[in-house]
């Protein structure tokens, strides 16, 4: 993709605030609410030499960095493509066709356990969901509208004790409520101006992996790899930046989906210093209004449940909260539960945010 010169906007500029757009104040940082602490449920995966198996009498062995192998499975009366996800230690089940829906579940429990994955992913229509019950599969969450507009059943099978124990649920229930609890404030939120929201550009790689870095222990993707970044930047992820003095003190990324017309907000960081100032809000926006110029219906996240802040974004934002994934990513160091929020981009304004030149 090309970017175009006047993909970029001034938040607050005097001609952004329309009406019914709140100032934000300069942040308190001690109204900010700290995440709850990590308590780490099982060992880091390896990464440096990995042998998968692909099939039955088929491995591979891969070197280097390794975080996981895309891969096409089919049998008679199925056909999937899945993602060995070594970082994560599970199986993803990204689409899949089947009559023979018994064939498809034992190859994909087949598969877990060659790779000694404990965790089975799988977004099912909704007319499959007992199919997948009647396995073993718990309804973890519905991405809703995320096939087309149609909604995903996240379904998914636990193959450890320790995946499917998680020790901070009972907080996190408490914070979601708490969250929910909260009336959003209505209509646009800006940062103060000298705050500068627009698309990335590939000279923004550099700092983006700074800022990555210095904010996430571990991560779930190669996002501070540079190579891998190069390949996914503008084209299947698009990266929005928010700039203070010329430095990028906040970034977010839409991962997209388009034979689903959906996409996944994620990636979200604000240095910690200018955490709370409507940063992450505004670069949220910049990126779903991009989206619905390009024609997405489903916007949707997965929030750390051990985060407050993480989640108050997506619920000011008006995002409906649709379930958690238990044990679900290797994120901060440690396996987190992540919080599906999902929003229907075909109800946002039709206007666009103010270009400026
Ligand atoms: C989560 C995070 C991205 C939020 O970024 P941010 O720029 O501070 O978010 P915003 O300022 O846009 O917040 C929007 C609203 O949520 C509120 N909020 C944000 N963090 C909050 C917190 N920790 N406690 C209470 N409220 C919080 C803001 O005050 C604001 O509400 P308001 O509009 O009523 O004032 C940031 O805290 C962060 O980078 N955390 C570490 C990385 C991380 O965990 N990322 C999530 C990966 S899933």
């Amino acid at each position: 993709m090309s970017l175009e010169t006047n993909d970029s906007i001034e938040i607050n500029a005097p001609s952004s605030t329309g009406p019914g757009a709140s100032p934000v104040p300069s942040c308190d940082p001690s109204r900010l609410v700290p995440d709850i602490d990590p308590v780490p449920v099982k060992e880091r995966a390896p990464l440096g030499v990995v042998e998968l198996a692909l099939d039955e009498g088929q491995t591979v062995r891969a070197i280097g960095l390794v975080y996981g192998i895309e891969h096409e499975i089919s049998g008679d009366g199925f056909r999937a493509t899945v993602f060995l996800d070594q970082y994560n230690q599970r199986l993803r089940v990204y689409n899949y066709e089947a009559t023979d829906y018994e064939a498809l579940i034992l190859k994909l429990r087949w598969l877990a356990e060659a790779n000694g994955f404990d965790k089975i992913i799988c977004m099912a229509f909704p007319r499959d969901w007992e199919r997948f019950l009647r396995h073993g599969y718990v309804l973890e969450a519905i991405l809703k509208y995320y096939h087309g507009g149609e909604d995903a059943l996240v379904m998914s099978k636990f193959r450890s004790q320790e995946r499917l124990t998680s020790p901070n649920l009972m907080q996190e229930i408490l914070l979601i409520e708490d969250i929910l609890s909260r009336e959003p404030m209505p209509g646009p939120r800006h940062p103060a101006p000298e705050h500068h929201v627009r698309l990335a550009q590939p000279d923004d790689i550099g700092p983006l992996i700074d800022l990555f870095r210095s904010i996430f222990r571990t991560y779930p993707t190669p996002l501070i790899h540079r190579s891998y970044l190069e390949n996914v930047f503008q084209t299947e992820s698009l990266f929005a930046v928010c700039e203070h003095d010329g430095a990028i003190v906040a970034a977010a990324s839409a991962e997209m989906h388009p034979r689903v017309r959906a996409a996944e907000l994620t990636d979200c960081a604000t240095r910690a210093d200018a955490r709370g100032r409507g940063l992450m809000s505004a670069l949220l926006q910049r990126l779903e209004s991009e989206l619905k110029r390009r024609d997405f219906i489903c916007a949707y996240t997965m929030a750390r449940a051990r985060s407050f802040g993480m989640n108050a974004v997506f619920h000011q934002l008006g995002y409906e909260f649709n379930g958690r994934l238990v044990n679900n990513c290797d994120i901060f160091g440690a396996y987190e539960d992540m919080n599906i929020w999902v929003r229907d981009l075909r109800r946002l304004g039709t206007a666009s945010p103010p270009q400026v030149p």
